[in-house]
């Protein structure tokens, strides 16, 4: 029986497959296309506090190989999270795992603590990447002490596995992700999306209303691939790699530099059983290069 298993902080998932937050809705949406079950994990939309409305739209463009969005963490509030989108799931045998955000630190320690009660959460992924309005409005991915800070609290509101998620949009990721394993992050995940700007040239004005966007899709692979193997050389907590993932080829290129597990993103709006084919392409490959246990191929790159 070949081994696909990887543990993530004291959770084990029985495939290296997740779906990337805010690509996937709540999970129970992509039923009708595809069995749940095939997944390693499933990593649900950004949740805060209270619902929020999002963006004003246009907040989604096409770019080539990607897109830009700007959706504003739309979502329906933990709470509502909680009574409405976990319960589907007890009958799922898959992890759910709840991607969580806020304004301060404050914010992020409650909405932790809330999912910590609630039955059926297997692990907390911190989106960093977002301003604290009590700091003027600095990104806590972006500063290596209030990425700190926002990990050690969330660390201590919650007994779950805490991935910290990190952000592309810095200089040296690798700063970043000592600083919240230091923190007590069990994993962390990268990348988030690259800021950027789209502009429309007979208007003369931004495509999206907020301005920026989220730069996603298979434009981001190289940059991700890049963040990935550095931060895996630099840590020793389980690294997950995301960024343009597409086909189980680009998924395996993150096993080979490190990632003990990978995300799917901007694919799930292409083939919203995407996850599943990779799930399939990974096992293929294993196969056909007789690779007995997933670990052995994982963190296999060879530079020389
Ligand atoms: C429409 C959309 C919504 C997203 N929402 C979230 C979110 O709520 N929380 C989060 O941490 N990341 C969010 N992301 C980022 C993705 O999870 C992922 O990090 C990024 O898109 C890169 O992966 P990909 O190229 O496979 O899409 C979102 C991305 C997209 C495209």
């Amino acid at each position: 029986m070949r081994k696909t298993h990887v543990d993530i902080g004291g959770l084990t998932i029985k495939n290296p497959v997740m779906t990337a937050s805010g690509t996937f809705g709540y999970g129970e949406e992509y039923a009708p296309y595809m069995d749940l079950r095939r997944l390693g994990a499933v990593i649900v939309k950004g949740l805060s506090l209270k619902p929020q409305p999002g963006n004003y739209p246009p907040r989604i463009i096409e770019t080539p190989s990607g897109m830009l969005n700007a959706i504003g963490l739309e979502n329906v509030g933990v709470e509502r999270f909680i009574t409405e989108k976990l319960p589907p799931f007890r009958d799922i045998d898959i992890p759910v795992i709840a991607n969580i955000f806020g304004e301060t630190v404050e914010d992020y320690m409650r909405v932790a603590e809330i999912l910590s009660g609630a039955a059926g959460v297997s692990g907390l992924e911190i989106n960093i990447s977002c301003p604290n309005i009590k700091r003027g409005g600095i990104d806590f991915g972006t500063d290596p002490d209030l990425a700190y800070e926002v990990t050690h609290a969330v660390r201590t509101a919650t007994n779950l596995p805490v991935i910290a998620k990190l952000t592309p949009n810095v200089t040296d990721v690798t700063v970043i992700a000592r600083s919240v394993v230091d923190a007590g992050a069990d994993a962390v995940s990268l990348i988030n999306t690259l800021k950027g700007l789209s502009v429309d040239i007979a208007t003369r004005t931004p495509h999206l209303r907020n301005i920026t966007g989220g730069l996603s899709g298979p434009a981001v692979k190289p940059v991700a691939l890049r963040m990935v193997w550095e931060v895996a050389r630099s840590v020793s907590v389980p690294v997950i790699g995301l960024g343009g993932i597409m086909t189980a080829e680009d998924a395996l290129e993150f096993l080979i530099v490190g990632a003990t597990a990978i995300q799917v993103g901007t694919a799930n709006f292409i083939d919203p059983a995407a996850t599943a084919n990779i799930v399939d392409g990974i096992d293929r490959y294993l196969e056909e290069h007789d690779i007995d246990d997933i670990a052995d191929l994982i963190g296999s790159f060879r530079t020389a």
